[in-house]
């Protein structure tokens, strides 16, 4: 009786999907995986080493040396995602990062990179990853795929509160030029673009609280476990 599925979570920035993902994964004892955080991190390497996205050889040797690996941390109660050995949970949500990853995980050999790892996590089934291409192209045979959404003004509000806490410089209007750009690059781009999958359900949270959400998609994840 240890019946587990896959749930992809897909959608736009800031809508609410790792709090779903993690709400979820904490409740079914499953693991939780954050594959932005994953492009986050290959971006970190590119800033740091200089690696030009469009630089196609340097960015092929680049993802030789990356190894990403997400380590549960007992005293943050989640898993947080490690490169090359170090702890990069803090340097990957500052907003250089958010300014550049839409670019650098539009490219095709990222992609490539990124979605073979998270395949190989998916392999024992019982996960929750969340992003943008995860019900598409990641887990296109997951057994239940949410495609969440929330108005532009809820998600800028909801991001702005959680960057201003850490900066206080950081403005409104920023964190919806971040948003909106990355939108458009993440719905426009050639390889994988958002797009909600045809089997995917929509869950639209602007106005639902935490707690709410995890009930509506609690209830549509033990609907499917019962099918398994
Ligand atoms: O800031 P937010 O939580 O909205 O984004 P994220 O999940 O950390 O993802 C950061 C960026 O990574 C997105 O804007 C996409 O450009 C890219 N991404 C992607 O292309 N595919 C995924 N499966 C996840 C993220
Ligand atoms: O992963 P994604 O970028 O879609 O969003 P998130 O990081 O899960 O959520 C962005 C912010 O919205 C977080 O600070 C959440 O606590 C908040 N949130 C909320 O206030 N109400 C919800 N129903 C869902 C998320």
């Amino acid at each position: 009786m240890n019946k587990k599925i896959i749930i992809a979570i897909d959608g736009y920035s800031s809508c609410g999907k790792s709090t779903l993902a993690k709400q979820l994964a904490k409740e079914l004892h499953y693991i939780y995986a954050d594959s932005g955080a994953m492009y986050r991190a290959i971006t970190l390497y590119f800033l740091r080493n200089e690696i030009h996205h469009t630089n196609l050889n340097k960015v092929r040797e680049a993802l030789k040396d990356i190894h990403l690996e997400f380590v549960f941390d007992v005293d943050a109660g989640k898993s947080v995602l490690y490169m090359n050995d170090e702890n990069i949970e803090l340097p990957i949500r500052d907003m250089i990062i958010s300014e550049k990853v839409s670019e650098v995980a539009a490219i095709k050999e990222v992609r490539e990179f990124a979605v073979a790892q998270q395949q190989r996590m998916g392999n024992n089934k019982g996960i929750v990853m969340d992003g943008r291409d995860i019900g598409t192209t990641v887990f296109p045979h997951a057994e239940l795929k949410i495609f969440m959404t929330a108005d532009i003004a809820v998600r800028v509000e909801r991001r702005f509160k959680e960057l201003f806490a850490v900066n206080p410089a950081i403005t409104i209007e920023e964190v919806k030029q971040n948003l909106e750009m990355r939108d458009y690059i993440d719905s426009n781009r050639e390889i994988s673009p958002l797009r909600k999958a045809e089997d995917a359900v929509v869950l639209n949270n602007s106005d639902l609280t935490m707690a709410q959400q995890l009930k509506i998609a609690l209830q549509w994840a033990r609907e499917k476990i019962d099918l398994v």
